[in-house]
């Protein structure tokens, strides 16, 4: 057991492997949702929304309160460059990817239930110009996600690659520059931060009070 639960790739496959299991079992056999069914899609596609958000919020919260925060406590003396060099782009890259997975599930759940446009918009493509509660609300939540997301890819990621000279990518930039853009990155990742608290009203709270 012990050398199983040791290899990340054994476990996080199998809780995959076991995870898709339980939801063929309880939509197939305990609610006869068929595969052609889109509320069997529907199921699966929340599923995967959440697991992939919560690596994406997952690493912004890891960053936001236990990285910022506490690095500079290290002794100048003991930092060393593990921090820079190994630890953070290896949680930038789960933090990047998880934020795309994270868009396209929650586009394709959307899609899925046929409020994809209706929510983008607002409802102020529709005749009457007034959309459903539950479509305002979501659709407000997934623009504050698509700020995020945003923000992750065009601001945090590029100014990390700068202050982190991720990949050897910016050799030449001197320490004023790396400064400037670590400060860049760190401001929106706290913006990001906060979004996070309403988007998820949005998200959570849509098919609970309009449900
Ligand atoms: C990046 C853009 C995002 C889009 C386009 C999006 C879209 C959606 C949609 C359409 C729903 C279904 C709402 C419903 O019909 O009830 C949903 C639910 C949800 N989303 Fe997102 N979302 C995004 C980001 C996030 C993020 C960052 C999180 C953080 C974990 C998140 C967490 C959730 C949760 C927990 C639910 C509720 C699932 C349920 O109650 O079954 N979403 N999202």
């Amino acid at each position: 057991m012990a050398s199983f639960l040791s290899n990340l790739k054994y476990v996080a496959w199998t809780a995959l492997a076991v995870a898709a299991l339980f939801l063929i079992y309880f939509a197939v056999v305990e609610a006869r949702i068929p595969f052609d069914d889109s509320r069997f899609w529907e199921a699966a596609l929340r599923w995967g929304h959440v697991l992939v958000g919560i690596m994406w919020i997952g690493h912004l919260y890891y960053f936001n309160f236990t990285q910022i925060p506490n690095a500079p406590k290290i002794p100048e003396e003991h930092r060393g460059p593990s921090i820079g060099k190994v630890i953070a782009p290896a949680a930038l890259y789960w933090f990047r990817w998880g934020a795309m997975l994270t868009l396209i599930t929650g586009l394709l759940l959307a899609w899925n239930q046929n409020y994809l446009i209706e929510a983008l918009s607002l409802g102020a493509l529709d005749q009457p110009s007034f959309a459903a509660p539950k479509t305002i609300l979501i659709g407000i939540g997934m623009w504050l996600a698509i700020i995020m997301w945003f923000n992750v890819w065009f601001i945090i990621w590029p100014n990390q690659q700068k202050a982190l000279n991720i990949a050897n990518a910016y050799p030449d930039l001197d320490a004023a520059a790396k400064a400037s853009a670590a400060k860049t990155a760190m401001l929106f990742s706290r913006t990001n931060t906060f979004l996070s608290a309403p988007m998820l009203v949005a998200m959570t709270g849509a098919s609970t009070l309009f449900g």
